[in-house]
């Protein structure tokens, strides 16, 4: 026995998925590099690749991406219980709501078997954009715009958010973020669906279970987090004198640090380019500009401890200049995840053992049983 708190030092299984080096910076998906994913793939080709561990062909990928599209439409029930959400509450909360309640919808949610949690998987995949794009127009008093089943994922997406048509370029810009955010090794948030999996519960579980993982601000909610930051900031005189006070005062620089990565995180490197472009094409390049300003002195204050932008630096300022709100950022990122987790839990199903880690009891022993009324 060991212990390890956090478990930094703990290798949970083995897996086909994905590949990191946090020393050198390197992603792949089943051996390949996340660079040539982006420049050249999609998010429904890149799930497929982790839920097969190969590239489709042709007819694959069409077959695929029939497959998503056939569940795109959320149904009655599912947007009679939306209906009923708070409009005020948070979307990662709602998000995670609905998942759960897709699990009150579905005849077989108590099918074990290897397809029923693939089936599932692939419902919970496929509606996640219906549910974020319904909940933003509903708290605003719009009605929520069905989906159109000859878009890909990333352009029905903004379609059913905004109800006009995206430009060619906002929805290949959600794509790549798509296919950057897919999957990434044992995280925190595939660690949960893991475990939940593991006690031979269902896909809807372990993904609800993710969901919940994923929104805290050390994990993917820290998107968000980097977007308020940069807005408090407000310009960008006053970055210096913010991170400064934020490194002397040891508190954390939203979107920079990562647990594995201590070199550039690939995904930050690819998306800083990204973002450069959108912020420069929708006339947020002071967002753009702030952004670089900080990496420059954080690489300068505390490279050297191998702190350097994750994922959710750039994303920020990506999401943000499509025109995103700053909450949806959150639930974009669980829409994509949703490809990587199902793929771990379909890995872990498939070859399973209950995850039970222990811990060092530090409390005493022997103590008496005082009555109530004697305390
Ligand atoms: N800003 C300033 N200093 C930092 C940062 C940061 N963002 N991240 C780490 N450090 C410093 C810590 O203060 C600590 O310094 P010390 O050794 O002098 O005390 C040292 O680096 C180690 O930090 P830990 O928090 O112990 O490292 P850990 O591996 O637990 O942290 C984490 C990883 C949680 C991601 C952390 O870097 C962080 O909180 N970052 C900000 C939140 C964030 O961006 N989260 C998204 C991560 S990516 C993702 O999940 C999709």
């Amino acid at each position: 026995m060991h212990m390890d708190k956090g478990l930094d030092h703990t290798i949970i299984g083995e897996s086909t998925k994905s590949f990191i080096d946090g020393q050198k910076g390197i992603l792949e998906f089943n051996g390949i590099d996340i660079d040539a994913l982006a420049r050249h793939s999609t998010f429904e080709e890149v799930t497929f690749l982790l839920w097969n561990d190969r590239l489709p062909n042709a007819d694959e990928l069409a077959a695929f991406e029939a497959e998503i599209r056939s569940e795109y439409e959320l149904g009655p029930e599912l947007l009679d219980m939306l209906r009923l959400v708070p409009r005020d509450a948070s979307p990662m909360h709602v998000l995670r709501t609905m998942v759960s309640a897709m699990g009150t919808t579905d005849p077989d949610c108590n099918d074990q078997s290897f397809e029923s949690e693939r089936a599932k998987a692939m419902k919970v995949l496929a509606k996640t954009p219906a549910i974020i794009a319904a909940f933003s127009r509903l708290r605003k008093g719009e009605e929520p715009v069905a989906p159109k089943p000859d878009l890909n994922v990333a352009t029905n997406f903004l379609w059913m958010l905004n109800g006009e048509m995206p430009g060619e370029a906002s929805a290949r810009a959600i794509d790549v973020c798509l296919v950057l955010h897919a999957d990434h090794g044992i995280n925190a948030s595939t660690f949960s669906a893991m475990v939940t999996i593991a006690t031979q519960s269902d896909m809807y579980s372990a993904l609800t279970s993710a969901i919940g993982t994923l929104r805290g601000p050390l994990h993917g909610g820290a998107n968000e987090r980097v977007m308020h930051m940069l807005q408090d900031i407000g310009s960008i005189d006053k970055v210096d004198g913010f991170v400064a006070e934020s490194l002397a005062s040891k508190s954390k620089i939203m979107g920079f640090g990562h647990r594995v990565y201590k070199a550039l995180d690939p995904r930050a490197k690819y998306l800083r380019t990204f973002a450069e472009k959108i912020a420069d094409e929708t006339g947020n390049h002071d967002l753009y500009a702030m952004s670089t300003r900080i990496q420059d002195i954080m690489e300068r204050e505390v490279g050297d401890k191998g702190i350097y932008p994750n994922v959710d630096f750039y994303s920020a300022t990506t999401y943000f200049s499509l025109g995103l709100e700053i909450d949806l950022f959150t639930p974009v990122f669980a829409l994509s995840r949703n490809a990587g987790w199902a793929a771990h839990v379909l890995e872990q199903h498939q070859d399973n053992r209950l995850i039970r880690p222990r811990c060092q009891y530090t409390g005493p022993h022997g103590s008496d049983y005082v009555p109530i009324e004697e305390r």
